[in-house]
């Protein structure tokens, strides 16, 4: 995605304790913003200090007394910073310092060197005060990295907690006049904005407002078959067949299996037929989005593939040549696509309850590529069969998937 030609490239830099969420935060920041189109990589400068100094160090490396320790640590803090000047300055649309920056001495550097290439400072600081969040931290992410391989659990635990130790003793929080910010206190629930501007930066506020750490399902599943997949044309908004019908009873059975208390799930559908009507079953009207309508395939709305290929043989060779950026004649394409679906995706975020989401092929395909971190370009190419459940249960580093097909004999063929 074009950032303005006005506004300038943005350096996102991460500031807190260790095992606070800055890494999971960042990444979560990458996946938005990649899917959204800009082009946006992490500098991780614990991975440059492993790979300069080593995996295996221990605690008294980060202490602020420890001269070669605070040294080596600043020289693997500048060579990420060069990477990302040089990275930014190339082709790089946003990059994201994940550090602790905790000092402001170190936070001017960054500052410093950002701004002299001309790139825009936004700070993100992570803020936890609650023991258990940030013990279930060090057990779920720190214990597995490189830092303590086959070291004991409780010993990994216990040199990670004196590790953070130090760094509490050098902390100084963000102060107002250090720039841009935004302070996000526990797992998003309070986000304090400082001195910030422009569009992304709004954007990465509302984001990070709505992120949390519950685990919860979201299953994907386009309508059940409708008269457009038994003849193989594209779009419009028929009605179910009768293997349709069958389909949108097993996915409310299958879904009473999986979560009894009905009213626990929220149900979205788009506002075509086909997938409201899969929704009939569930007994409640469903939140009908139109966001969440098919790809608009503009002239080419109720052809068959075939008798696009033989009528408009030019938008067949374009669109197979770049299934993404092809936009059909007054329609849309997978870019636009992903643009608008972003409501869909804040909302999801901010939603606590398992969702079932019953749509369509393109759609889900972009909606499975955000939470699943798939390259978008990609998107228009993932399988999403129809009478099929994806479950997806996104958590701090991913998304655990399950597909379950609840049909496997269409009563037809369907087109893909
Ligand atoms: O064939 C079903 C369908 O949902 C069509 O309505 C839509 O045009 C198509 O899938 C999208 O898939 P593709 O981008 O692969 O053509």
């Amino acid at each position: 995605m074009q950032i303005a030609p006005d506004s300038p490239k943005l350096a996102v830099v991460m500031v807190g304790l260790p095992a606070r969420g800055k890494s999971y935060t960042a990444r979560r920041v990458e996946r938005y913003l990649s899917w959204l189109g800009y082009y946006t990589r992490v500098f991780n400068v614990g991975e440059y200090r492993r790979a300069r100094f080593g995996a295996r160090v221990p605690h008294s490396f980060f202490d602020p007394d420890n001269r070669p320790g605070e040294e080596a640590r600043r020289l693997a803090a500048v060579a990420a910073l060069e990477d990302m000047v040089t990275w930014l300055t190339d082709n790089g649309q946003v990059a994201i310092y994940d550090a602790t920056n905790t000092t402001r001495a170190r936070r001017a550097m960054v500052h410093e060197r950002c701004e002299r290439a001309g790139f825009q400072v936004l700070f993100i600081e992570i803020h936890c005060d609650d023991l258990d969040i940030i013990e279930a931290n060090i057990r779920s992410t720190k214990l597995s990295s490189p830092d303590y391989a086959d070291v004991d659990p409780d010993d990994a635990a216990a040199d990670f907690r004196a590790r953070i130790a130090h760094y509490q003793r050098a902390y100084q929080p963000l102060g107002e006049d250090e720039g841009a910010s935004l302070r996000v206190a526990g797992t998003g629930h309070a986000v304090t904005v400082s001195n910030v501007d422009g569009y992304l930066g709004a954007r990465l506020v509302f984001f990070l407002m709505n992120l949390h750490l519950t685990d919860r399902p979201i299953w994907l599943t386009r309508h059940g078959e409708s008269t457009y997949n038994a003849t193989g044309l594209l779009g419009g908004d028929p009605d179910l067949t009768p293997a349709g019908h069958r389909y949108a009873r097993s996915l409310a059975e299958f879904l009473d299996r999986r979560v009894p208390d009905r009213d626990g799930v929220a149900i979205w559908t788009s506002s075509l037929r086909r997938a409201v009507d899969t929704a009939t079953p569930f007994g409640r009207t469903p939140w009908a989005w139109r966001a969440l309508d098919e790809i608009n395939a503009g002239i080419c709305d109720g052809m068959s593939y075939a008798q696009i290929q033989e009528q408009l043989p030019e938008e067949y060779d374009a669109r197979k040549r770049d299934k993404f950026t092809y936009r059909y004649p007054r329609g849309e394409s997978y870019q636009d696509i992903i643009l608008r679906l972003d409501p869909v995706v804040i909302e999801l975020e901010r939603t606590r309850k398992p969702v079932l989401v019953i749509a369509h092929n393109a759609v889900l395909r972009a909606l499975y590529a955000y939470f699943c971190g798939v390259p978008r370009e990609r998107c228009p190419h993932l399988p999403i069969p129809l009478h099929t459940v994806i479950e997806l249960t996104p958590h701090a580093y991913g998304c655990h998937e399950t597909r379950t097909s609840l049909e496997p004999l269409l009563a037809s063929g369907e087109a893909l």
